[in-house]
């Protein structure tokens, strides 16, 4: 049975995402440069800040973690019901379906060719191919569900099916646009009625891409990794159904004061309150999985990096709700303190996730047990921690002070400060941004190195890989 596993096709997502982890992070880097020395546009439309911006978060969103959702998903549904996949043309063509996609956004949005909304910004025919792709993914691992050989459904597939059904309905509304040109479209909402239905894109896109697809892969490896089963199931059934029954409804929380309806923005508000519940629960069930092998946590950098990103999830699931909160989000909007909470959670909850995969995984599916220097290792995880602190610290100081300075008025009612006097004091706190974004690309570069030893080591380092029972 094992041997009819399809594993090449998971091993060509891995390493793509590892690709995209890199070009994703290195244009991030680009963009902290940019906005610190503008000019390193170069004076080149293919180089503005604009264009630049949607190939990094396509690059990361849809190129880092889509691929290694994708690939985890497709191995993790294959061993936990002991079954290969469904149809293996069908792998191959979501593979390579899903890489035209990313080639397609990596040459129109430097060219210009944007819709314009966040996150959505690829225009009709690339979405078009988007959800051709998608739902060619959803037959393949709901078709592998189907014709698993346990009863049981173990519970990253929960959290992968509802990341695949979520994204599909979200990404297919949102996208309703009116084609006026191969390349130009304009949305079929306006108004008020776009920009919901835009956030509830937006931050479901949040909610089931990088956080249950995430939180699907990492219950598989946490457990793995920490060589226990999951702390309690039944809490992660109520991190499931917590995170499916709020999140869908909390997007408004992204248009406070805005000239939506009082009422919906409340809603989101409230169920950006509620959301704390299921993501603590998820938080808490996985900590103490990690906790429940502590001696192994000492000393293993996978755990580590998972313990790592389960702290900043945490944190991160505390933030948004306050964020959430009119009196927080009067200061926050629009300031660099967002910039700067999306990133705690990204770089340390999506990444360092993605990090912890990488290394259990990677050897593993070639063969290898342990990666080549744990030195580089722990070099990688410490340069991660000073990147992420960096990154948080300036955008925390520089976004709270950005909200302050644009709500101070003077006696008369006029604006304190004008705009440039408040970029000016963003200034060096952009600087320091872009160290911790250096600092975490250097930590990048170093796995990358410690990969390129591990794998071209002697055939006689390969052992077979260890393979540990639970949570299969
Ligand atoms: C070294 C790593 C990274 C650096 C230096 C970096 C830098 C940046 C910069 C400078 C921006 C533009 C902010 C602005 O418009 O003011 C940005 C936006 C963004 N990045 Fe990153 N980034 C990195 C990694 C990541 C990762 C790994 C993810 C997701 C997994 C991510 C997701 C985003 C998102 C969602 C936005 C839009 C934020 C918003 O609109 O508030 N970034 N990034
Ligand atoms: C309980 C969980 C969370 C809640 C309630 C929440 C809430 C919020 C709020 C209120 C905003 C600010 C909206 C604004 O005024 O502009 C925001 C922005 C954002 N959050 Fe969270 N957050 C949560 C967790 C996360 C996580 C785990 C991630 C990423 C992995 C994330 C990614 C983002 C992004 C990308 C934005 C910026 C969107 C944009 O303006 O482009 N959030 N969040």
């Amino acid at each position: 049975m094992e041997a009819d596993y399809n594993i090449r096709v998971v091993k060509y997502f891995i390493v793509t995402a590892l690709a995209w982890a890199l070009v994703g992070m290195l244009v991030g880097l680009m963009l902290a440069a940019q906005l610190y020395w503008p000019a390193l546009n170069f004076d080149s439309e293919y180089f503005q800040f604009g264009r630049l911006r949607p190939l990094h978060t396509s690059g990361v969103i849809f190129g880092f973690t889509v691929n290694i959702l994708m690939g985890t998903s497709l191995y993790i549904v294959q061993r936990t019901g002991r079954t290969p996949l469904f149809n293996n043309t069908l792998a191959w063509m979501v593979y390579w379906g899903w890489q035209l996609v990313l080639m397609l956004a990596v040459i129109t949005l430097p060219l210009g060719f944007t819709t314009s909304k966040e996150y959505a910004e690829l225009e009709w025919p690339i979405d078009i191919l988007i959800a051709v792709v998608w739902v060619m993914y959803a037959v393949l691992f709901f078709g592998t569900v189907g014709k698993r050989t346990v009863k049981h459904i173990f519970v990253s597939n929960w959290f992968f099916g509802a990341f695949i059904i979520v994204i599909a309905m979200i990404f297919i509304v949102n996208n309703l646009e009116y084609p006026v040109s191969l390349w130009k479209s304009y949305s079929i909402y306006s108004g008020t009625q776009d920009a919901i239905v835009q956030w509830w894109w937006g931050h479901n896109a949040v909610g089931f891409l990088l956080t249950a697809g995430i939180i699907g892969m990492n219950y598989y490896f946490i457990s793995k990794a920490t060589e226990r089963p999951i702390y309690s199931y039944r809490l992660s059934v109520v991190n499931f159904w917590g995170l499916v029954g709020f999140y869908t409804w909390a997007g408004t929380h992204h248009l406070i004061y805005s000239s939506v309806d009082d009422w919906v923005q409340n809603l989101g508000i409230i169920m950006s309150l509620l959301l704390w519940l299921p993501s603590w629960a998820g938080a808490f069930n996985n900590l103490m999985t990690l906790l429940s092998n502590k001696e192994k946590l000492k000393h293993d950098f996978v755990m580590l990096f998972f313990l790592s990103a389960v702290i900043y999830y945490a944190l991160a699931t505390l933030e948004g709700p306050l964020l959430s909160i009119r009196w927080f989000n009067m200061v926050a909007h629009n300031t660099e303190w967002i910039v700067g909470h999306v990133h705690s959670a990204a770089l340390g909850w999506v990444a360092m996730s993605g990090f912890a995969v990488f290394y259990y995984f990677i050897p593993r599916l070639w063969g290898y047990t342990e990666m080549w220097s744990r030195r580089l290792m722990k070099w990688h995880f410490w340069f991660s921690h000073i990147g992420i602190t960096l990154y948080a610290v300036a955008l925390w100081i520089g976004g709270i002070g950005q909200g302050y300075m644009w709500l101070k008025q003077n006696a008369d009612g006029s604006l304190a400060y004008s705009f440039v006097e408040s970029m000016n004091f963003v200034g060096p706190w952009f600087l320091m941004r872009f160290i911790g974004g250096a600092f975490f690309v250097a930590g990048v570069l170093i796995m990358l190195y410690n990969f390129y030893r591990t794998l071209t080591q002697s055939w006689d380092a390969r052992e077979p890989a260890r393979e540990v029972a639970y949570a299969d």
